[in-house]
């Protein structure tokens, strides 16, 4: 894969909500890589390629293309990932700019895919779309990190755009894979821009068979 930058926003802007994540990528780009990712690293059997989805401020981008992947691609919608993305300077580091109703996925294509803090950024029909795809774009024995966010959240409100999950709604996302980890936790912590707020989340590490 060669060392583009993609600029699909041109027609993908339209689908896309126009929430910037602009502030969030400033704010996490010195950030560490997260310890999940990390732990999911220890299942991986193969590191041709990676996929890194949502991928913000591409930290785990980095730590990806420093632990041996031959290649690594990261996708995100946002004009401010897209700039981060022009500071990575490897060869194998392929970005591409598209939302997740947009990105292409082909079948059998990736050792791990790494879904942090980035599926739950879709409506429930784009969302089932997207988990379908990106489970048929593991190769076999392929990794799956990632989390969703639960329903007590506290950005579960009426009318929000995120999809939330129950631990059985959870499950079912990942049908068909077979579960590493599957760890629910709930916190009160702020968030990157520092607002207050309720964490429920599922963290999984999965592989297919
Ligand atoms: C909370 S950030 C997480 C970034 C990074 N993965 C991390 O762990 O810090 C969510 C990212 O997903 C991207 N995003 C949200 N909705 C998206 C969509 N529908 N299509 C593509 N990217 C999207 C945003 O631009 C943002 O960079």
């Amino acid at each position: 894969m060669e060392n583009s930058v993609t600029d699909e926003s041109q027609h993908t802007h339209m689908h896309h909500n126009n929430i910037s994540w602009k502030k969030y990528i400033d704010r996490t780009s010195k950030n560490k890589v997260r310890p999940l990712l990390v732990e999911a690293l220890q299942h991986t059997q193969e590191r041709a390629s990676a996929l890194d989805i949502g991928g913000g401020a591409l930290n785990e981008s980095k730590y990806l293309l420093s632990q041996g992947f031959g290649s690594v691609t990261a996708m995100d919608a946002d004009e401010a990932a897209e700039e981060k993305a022009k500071e990575i300077k490897e060869p194998n580091f392929n970005f591409v700019r598209a939302t997740y109703t947009d990105f292409k996925l082909e079948p059998e294509s990736y050792d791990l895919i790494n879904a942090q803090y980035a599926l739950p950024f879709n409506g429930p029909e784009e969302f089932n779309d997207l988990i379908e795809r990106l489970k048929m774009s593991l190769k076999s024995k392929g990794i799956f990190v990632g989390n969703l966010f639960g329903e007590r959240d506290s950005w579960n409100i009426v009318g929000s755009k995120k999809i939330f999950h129950t631990n059985e709604s959870a499950h079912e996302a990942l049908d068909g894979l077979d579960i590493i980890v599957f760890r629910e936790e709930e916190k009160d912590e702020k968030t990157a821009l520092g607002q207050p707020k309720h964490w429920h989340l599922f963290n999984f590490i999965a592989r297919k068979r």
